[in-house]
């Protein structure tokens, strides 16, 4: 019986061969000694949320400082689920998710990227491989949502959106008030500060009265939702000014 000692691992394919689809690369001006270049992993989570992101923030990427801060600490807190159960052997494994946190008052001027930021802060904790179950509204559509009317289920709708892990409230203070708003806001904030549930509020208004400014002339966040609601938005929020132009008209 004789044995072959092979020099080495036979090649793939022959010398003539690799000649061929090397001219063949060639002509079409490829190099097959360069790498490709990096592809990024989709995230399945980040694709399903971009579907009910609106179309203008759906590139938005965190550049406001608090924002990322924000961010930062809420990922940093997202638990594994079940890891607080009995045995904590059972179900840890599986994405983190957010649980209690902090919670962000966007304020600032007409068009200077608040809702921007916020679904920003959206796509950046998706992307982190946080499970987020989140709701956007804007107040006057939750108000608008909330009126009786046949085959409607407002307060199913309010307790779902009151138990939502994180939530985009936009536009506080923007919708014209009645009691009857004072008592929803004050429902919906007060549950989501009480269990303290992250929460992105944005407005328009400034939270207080600057005391160097005339009353008269500065409308504030207060005289909108009352004295009791903005009481737990300070209780639960960091405030994140946001200054500069109205970004629609300097679109070219
Ligand atoms: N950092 C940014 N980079 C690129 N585009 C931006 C940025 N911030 C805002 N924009 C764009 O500018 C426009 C206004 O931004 P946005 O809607 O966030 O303003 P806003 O502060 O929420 O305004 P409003 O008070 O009227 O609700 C949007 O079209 C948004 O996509
Ligand atoms: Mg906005």
């Amino acid at each position: 019986m004789t044995t072959t000692h092979l020099a080495g691992p036979r090649p793939a394919i022959s010398d003539r061969l690799r000649t061929r689809l090397e001219a063949r690369l060639a002509e079409r001006g490829i190099d097959p000694r360069t790498s490709l270049p990096e592809t990024p992993e989709p995230v399945p989570a980040l694709e399903a949320a971009q579907k009910r992101i609106p179309v203008d923030y759906r590139a938005a990427v965190v550049e406001h400082p608090d924002v990322a801060a924000w961010v930062g600490a809420l990922v940093e807190a997202a638990v594994a689920p079940n890891s607080g159960g009995l045995n904590p052997h059972y179900g840890t494994a599986g994405r983190r998710q957010l649980t209690h946190g902090p919670s962000l008052l966007l304020w600032g001027s007409t068009g200077c990227g608040k809702t921007h930021q916020a679904y920003a802060a959206i796509r950046a904790l998706t992307a982190a491989g946080c499970g987020v179950a989140w709701h956007a509204t804007t107040a006057a559509d939750l108000y608008a949502d909330m009126r009786p009317r046949a085959g409607a289920e407002p307060e199913q709708l309010l307790r779902r959106i009151m138990r939502i892990p994180l939530l985009l409230l936009d536009d506080l203070g923007a919708a014209k008030g009645s009691e009857w708003t004072e008592e929803i806001t004050f429902r919906l904030v007060n549950w989501r500060c009480q269990h303290r549930l992250p929460t992105l509020f944005t407005t328009n208004l400034p939270p207080v009265r600057d005391p160097d400014t005339p009353a008269a002339r500065q409308p504030v966040l207060r005289d909108k939702v009352g004295d009791r609601v903005l009481s737990r938005l300070s209780g639960m929020c960091t405030p994140v000014h946001f200054t500069g132009p109205d970004r629609r008209f300097l679109r070219p």
